[in-house]
């Protein structure tokens, strides 16, 4: 085991009926209540959360129209909004969209500067406001992490940021929230938290990590199922409960902690493809991992060999690559460019871009050219 620091100071508070809990948490509080588009107004979650900050008289100013891959133009408005109404914490009701807006409008709230500074290492974040989730989509484990990530739509970058004042508080896990999470949705979030898992799986150098492999193994054969389960059957409550889990062990530091060194490129390819064609996060990924699987094959097979066998029973590196892109194709997740409209012509661009994130990032070997490479796997 490598040397690690585990710190996670987010609370859970997971189980039916837990949304209606949220104001207990926040009497005598002013709070930025941040939402997206209109379905939590359609499934119930609105209300609910209204109901619970008026019987704790808690007091408010709402925010809506955060959208999927959040942009920084709208962060601006609302760090604007918030130092006006001197809110003292954020109510943060959706997926990672939200969440991480919530997060960077936190961060922004006590800096006097560009909240983008933080994203391009200009700045440090030292405090932010704190933080309290309703969960409503299963994918990004931002309710128990501190990252965020936001695009920024003038310079087509879409960066992240991390710092300790950016975990939430507490958040709330309650899978019937997620019942009304459309298909390809699912699809999205269950790739993403697949991928969150198995890049540290197969970029890590340190091999004895035997807790840490079983972790994903277990973790991604839990995804695979319950969403099977989910796309058939959308409010069975276990099926939604073990998939809202795994989801956020898979990006809260549990499963990397002791593995030593390890790399996300394929976020840094689906970001780009992100920055520049506004595609959700889930779908580059889809179409990025089998690629890169397929061009590190050689270096790989030990680990695919492995992975084939403990996730699919199978005991041959490319089937473990060929289960894992037949799961995602079976769920409606795109795993070809041409599946999202892209083409090759597409392919310099979206590595262009890449690179700069790349670099911010510290993996120096992805360039242009090898990352343009490892994306025609993708046509
Ligand atoms: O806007 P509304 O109307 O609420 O609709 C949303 C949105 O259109 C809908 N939705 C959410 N909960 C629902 C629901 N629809 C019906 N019923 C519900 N209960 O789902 C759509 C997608 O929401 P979004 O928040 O964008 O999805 P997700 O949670 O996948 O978040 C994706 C964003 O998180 C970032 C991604 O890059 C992307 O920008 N990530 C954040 C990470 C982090 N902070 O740790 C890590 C990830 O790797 C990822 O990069
Ligand atoms: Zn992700």
């Amino acid at each position: 085991m490598k040397e690690f620091i585990f710190y996670n100071p987010t609370q859970i508070v997971f189980g039916e009926n837990q949304t209606k809990n949220i104001g207990r948490y926040l009497r005598n509080k002013k709070c930025l209540f941040l939402y997206g588009g209109t379905s939590i107004k359609q499934n119930g979650i609105y209300n609910k959360v209204m109901d619970s900050l008026k019987k704790n008289n808690v007091a408010f100013v709402e925010k809506s129209g955060v959208k999927p891959n959040p942009v920084l133009s709208f962060v601006y408005e609302a760090i604007e909004l918030a130092k006006k109404e001197n809110i003292d914490c954020i109510i943060a009701a959706g997926g990672g969209s939200v969440i991480d807006s919530a997060k960077t409008i936190a961060a922004g709230f006590y800096y006097d500067g560009d909240v983008w500074d933080f994203f391009i290492d200009k700045a440090q974040i030292k405090q932010a406001l704190p933080i309290y989730v309703v969960l409503t989509l299963a994918a990004t484990a931002s309710e128990m992490n501190s990252g965020a990530v936001i695009t920024n739509e003038k310079t087509k970058q879409k960066f992240n940021i991390r710092g300790d004042a950016l975990f939430p508080k507490i958040s709330i896990l309650d899978p019937t929230n997620t019942y009304t999470v459309p298909k390809n949705h699912v699809a999205n979030g269950s790739v993403d938290a697949i991928v969150h898992l198995l890049e540290g799986y197969f970029t890590k150098k340190y091999l004895s990590t035997p807790i840490q492999d079983g972790f994903v193994e277990t973790l991604v054969k839990t995804i695979i199922s319950s969403t099977k389960q989910i796309l058939k059957e959308p409010e069975n409550y276990d099926a939604r409960a073990n998939f809202m889990w795994s989801a956020t062990l898979a990006l809260n530091g549990l499963t990397t902690a002791g593995i030593g060194a390890y790399a996300f490129p394929n976020h840094m390819m689906g970001h780009s493809i992100s920055a520049l064609f506004d595609i959700a996060h889930g779908s580059t990924l889809s179409i990025v991992f089998p690629a890169w699987l397929k061009y590190n094959k050689d270096n790989l097979s030990q680990r695919l060999q492995r992975f084939g066998k403990e996730v699919f029973g199978i005991d041959n590196p490319d089937k473990a690559i060929e289960g894992l892109e037949s799961f995602f194709a079976s769920i409606g997740a795109p795993t070809k460019l041409k599946d999202v409209g892209l083409a090759q012509t597409d392919i310099e661009a979206i590595a262009q871009n890449a690179v700069s994130l790349a670099q911010k990032w510290g993996l120096n070997e992805y360039t242009k050219e090898k990352i343009a490479s490892i994306l025609k796997f993708a046509l």
